[in-house]
């Protein structure tokens, strides 16, 4: 038998997207290396990545802060990193490979030291072939962005030319409002292009969150009811069960709104929410994005339709632990909320009257991260009184963490000779279903942005759009006081209960 076509050997094709992508040659300078996110996060990433020969064999890393370290002692911090944190079994060639690019610079954000450090890449694109390609990581709070954006532009550092890329990678909080957003992207649209410009969600890097994508777009059976005429509501949950001790730097007047559901959760629900784009590329996908925050906006009455908290001293499984107020650094008068919750409305065809439901808090009652589609009821049942008693609304859950997969809940006869149903559950789990272990979400997309890969970054427009639906929920929360104290270990405050059940609903616990 002949075949007219021509045989590809994968292998052998670039092309093909089933190969691992690997990195060209470039390095990546980390301000605020010395911070938690480097050492627990970002640190662990890059070793696995090399781990994983995603680097190029020149990839440098350079550290830079006020630390009077040398390169020995920067060599050991990032080494403990890697050992304490590395997904991938710490492997003593990777290791001293990678350690022949670490390099540490000593300075502040001004002028000798900026002099300092673009001498320093200089000499390294000739000594380490980086070609001149250089990621920027800013994992520092925002208000030095300026500085390092300024710095940067002044020594020459920040323009691609012909034959060099220069990238930054920002970390959030990207601003504490729509204003203040808008000012920190122009200070850094200023100095980068947006197409150099990747803002980390690293909620975006995890496989879970990237599989919504992949049981919508691949699949027939779940579009056709993705939609009013079947949804009933949808619930997004990331609950935690860690308290906030040692974080009150950042997290004292910032809370749960601001640092989670402006960002992670308003990403899930984009997600969710949006029409299929045209492709993968960046700005089909952010297109879409886009076009769901556009449509979202928070229902009103915002007494009615949100509920805050803070926890309160209590059991955390067998542990007593303290309240908000107790934990060293913040106020004791702290009006800082760590439960979040509100009701949003997506005006479009597709989701009009489907309320979306998001929470997030600490010291909740375990740590899960879902997104909740709850069904209608079906229109007739023709059962007996009471043999449907105990049938709640069908339900797709996709479970992001920490048992990623994916569950369908329905009904289903009881055995026995009458007609009883009641709820089942189905499920999919990648534990048992791949045996490949996911990635880390910072190793993914610290790869995607040396790749110029930005598909998984939002950009500008969704950042401010995200802070606009936000700003009118905290701004009513701002003059309204306390929020509402809740146990440790349980699952947030009663209003948050009231809130789903003024609506006929109630919160899934997971
Ligand atoms: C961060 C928040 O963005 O996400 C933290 O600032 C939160 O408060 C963390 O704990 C949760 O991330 P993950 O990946 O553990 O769900």
């Amino acid at each position: 038998m002949s075949t007219t076509s021509a045989w590809v050997n994968p292998l052998r094709n670039a092309k093909d997207k089933r190969l691992p992508r690997i990195a060209g040659p470039s390095g990546m300078v980390i301000f605020g290396v010395t911070g938690d996110l480097a050492r627990k996060k970002l640190l662990p990433a890059i070793y696995d990545l090399a781990n994983r020969g995603l680097l190029p064999a020149g990839f440098t890393l350079v550290g830079y802060g006020r630390r009077g370290w040398d390169k020995q002692a920067f060599c050991n911090y990032v080494r403990e990193a890697a050992e304490a944190g590395a997904r991938t079994t710490f492997n003593e060639r990777v290791w001293e490979h990678l350690a022949k690019g670490i390099e540490f610079i000593q300075g502040n954000f001004d002028d000798a030291g900026f002099d300092k450090l673009s001498a320093r890449l200089s000499e390294l694109n000739t000594s380490r072939g980086t070609g001149g390609n250089w990621a920027y990581y800013l994992s520092v709070p925002p208000e030095f962005f300026s500085d390092i954006c300024h710095q940067l532009e002044r020594v020459g550092m920040s323009n691609n030319t012909e034959s060099s890329w220069r990238r930054v990678i920002i970390e959030k909080p990207f601003g504490h409002d729509q204003a203040s957003a808008r000012e920190l992207n122009e200070i850094v649209n200023a100095v980068f292009p947006e197409s150099s410009v990747f803002r980390i969600d690293h909620y975006l890097g995890k496989e879970t969150v990237q599989n919504i994508m992949a049981l919508r777009f691949a699949n027939q059976i779940f579009e056709p009811m993705w939609n009013a005429h079947y949804i009933d509501h949808v619930q997004i949950t990331m609950a935690e069960d860690i308290g906030l001790g040692g974080r009150a730097g950042y997290y004292d007047g910032i809370g749960a709104a601001r640092d989670v559901i402006q960002n992670h959760l308003l990403q899930l629900l984009a997600l969710v929410a949006m029409e299929e784009p045209s492709s993968f590329a960046p700005a089909a996908l952010q297109a879409e994005k886009i076009k769901v925050l556009e449509a979202t906006q928070a229902v009103h009455p915002l007494n009615k339709t949100t509920a805050r908290g803070q926890y309160a001293a209590g059991w955390q499984g067998s542990e007593y632990v303290k309240g908000l107020r107790e934990e060293e650094g913040f106020d004791p008068e702290s009006t800082t909320e760590t439960y979040a919750a509100c009701t949003l409305k997506v005006n479009s065809r597709r989701w009009a009257g489907v309320p979306f439901y998001l929470r997030t808090g600490k010291r909740l009652g375990r740590r899960v991260t879902e997104i909740a589609l709850v069904f209608k009821t079906a229109p007739h049942q023709p059962f007996d009184q009471g043999q449907a008693e105990a049938l709640d609304q069908n339900a797709v859950v996709i479970r992001v963490q920490p048992d990623e997969g994916v569950t369908m809940r329905f009904g289903s006869k009881v055995p026995g000779s009458t007609m009883e149903v009641r709820d089942v559950n189905m499920d999919f789990a990648y534990a048992s279903a791949f045996t490949e272990e996911s990635p880390e979400a910072y190793e993914r997309l610290i790869l995607d942005a040396l790749l110029d890969e930005s598909s998984l970054f939002p950009t500008n427009r969704e950042v401010e759009l995200s802070w606009s639906i936000l700003d009118p929920i905290i701004e009513y929360w701002a003059g309204i006081g306390q929020p509402e104290q809740y146990r440790a270990g349980t699952w947030g405050p009663e209003s948050a209960d009231r809130m789903l059940r003024r609506q006929g609903h109630s919160w899934r616990r997971p």
